[in-house]
């Protein structure tokens, strides 16, 4: 019995396992039912009982090598069979990002410019696209009879109701329900009756900016508008002031920025001027603000508007206004990573 074992714990120690269905195999050749050392087990129980101890201590530790051995390689070959899987899924990789569209270049410069207007403490407002004549036209000073007012430049839906030629309408709106100061930025669609070309649409988008307050100046105007564009293009950017009129402001202007492309030198973009214009702004009329209910002798302020089309289109290049509303998908792609 004795060299039975001792041949057995050889076999045991010398069996090599090199892989998982080794494994199997040496289970099953020692420790299963039928496997050697159970055999042994059974022949334990017929040997004389003054050898039990001894044969009995040797056999448990036989048992307990193969049992270890079994164990060890098991966990081994079942860890290396995880990480086998593992490399198949690679869980630590990044997923793949799924394509959720892109802004359209309008919304991209719109964002821009109410961030930039944000960061000099402006809110963001907004109002509705059907107006009356009220908010649109004669709280903003335009004469009875006015050019705009015609049914060739608006838009009329019922009498004395229009899509809103301009933005201007939505700071009536604020200066009718608040108190100042105001200061605030109110992008949105306008709507004007005209021929649709590469320079012209039947709708744009502008963005009106206000700031009334007691003691609000030109020059107060001028430092917000430069600041804006130099946020906007860049600080090596020059502007101009040119007279100008509009109905709801007095003094009015219209701002000038230096070509983007000559830089001043003259160009077919700035038609050999060296200037683009941007936008149009003022000090809002004393009648404004009276037709708002709000003191001219105790408050001033300035009001700005410009096209949103025209500024993307300086910004991006674009020459023709309707590939920004045909939808062409090679167009808008490129706006993907902005
Ligand atoms: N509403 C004017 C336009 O549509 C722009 C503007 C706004 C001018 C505010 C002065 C002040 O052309």
């Amino acid at each position: 019995m004795k060299e039975r074992l001792e041949a057995l714990l050889n076999k045991i120690e010398s069996f090599e396992i090199k892989a998982i269905e080794q494994t199997e195999q040496f289970r099953l050749q020692f420790l299963s039912k039928k496997g050697e050392l159970n055999d042994l087990f059974e022949e334990f129980k017929s040997i004389p009982n003054e050898y039990k101890r001894e044969i009995g201590q040797k056999l448990n530790v036989l048992k307990n090598k193969a049992q270890e051995k079994f164990d060890e390689a098991n966990n081994k070959f079942s860890s290396d069979k995880l990480k086998n899987t593992k490399s198949e899924i690679e869980l630590t990789l990044p997923s793949e990002v799924d394509f959720a569209g892109s802004r359209h270049p309008l919304a991209i410069v719109e964002n821009e410019i109410v961030e930039i207007f944000k960061r000099l403490g402006f809110v963001y407002e907004d109002g509705p696209e059907i107006e009356d004549d009220w908010h649109n036209f004669s709280a903003l000073n335009f004469p009875e009879n006015h050019p705009a007012r015609d049914m060739q430049d608006t838009f009329f839906i019922a009498e004395e109701i229009a899509l809103r030629t301009h933005t201007s309408s939505v700071q009536v709106r604020l200066m009718e329900n608040q108190n100042p100061p105001i200061r605030a930025i109110m992008p949105g669609r306008v709507y004007r009756n005209e021929a649709i070309s590469a320079r012209a649409n039947c709708f744009f988008h502008q963005i009106e900016g206000i700031y009334i307050d007691e003691k609000v100046s030109f020059a107060d105007l001028k430092q917000t508008l430069f600041y804006f564009v130099q946020q906007l293009f860049g600080n090596d950017i020059n502007v101009r002031f040119r007279p100008s009129y509009f109905p709801f402001t007095e003094p009015s202007a219209e701002m000038d920025i230096s070509c983007l492309l000559c830089k001043g030198k003259g160009c077919n973009v700035c038609k050999y001027t060296g200037w683009l214009e941007i936008l149009g702004c003022g000090m809002i009329d004393p009648n404004v603000l009276k037709a708002s209910n709000i003191d001219p002798e105790k408050y001033t302020g300035f009001a700005f508007g410009m096209g949103i089309e025209r500024i993307a289109m300086l910004k991006f290049e674009v020459k023709d206004l309707r590939t920004y509303f045909s939808n062409d998908t090679r167009f808008l792609k490129q706006f993907e990573s902005i």
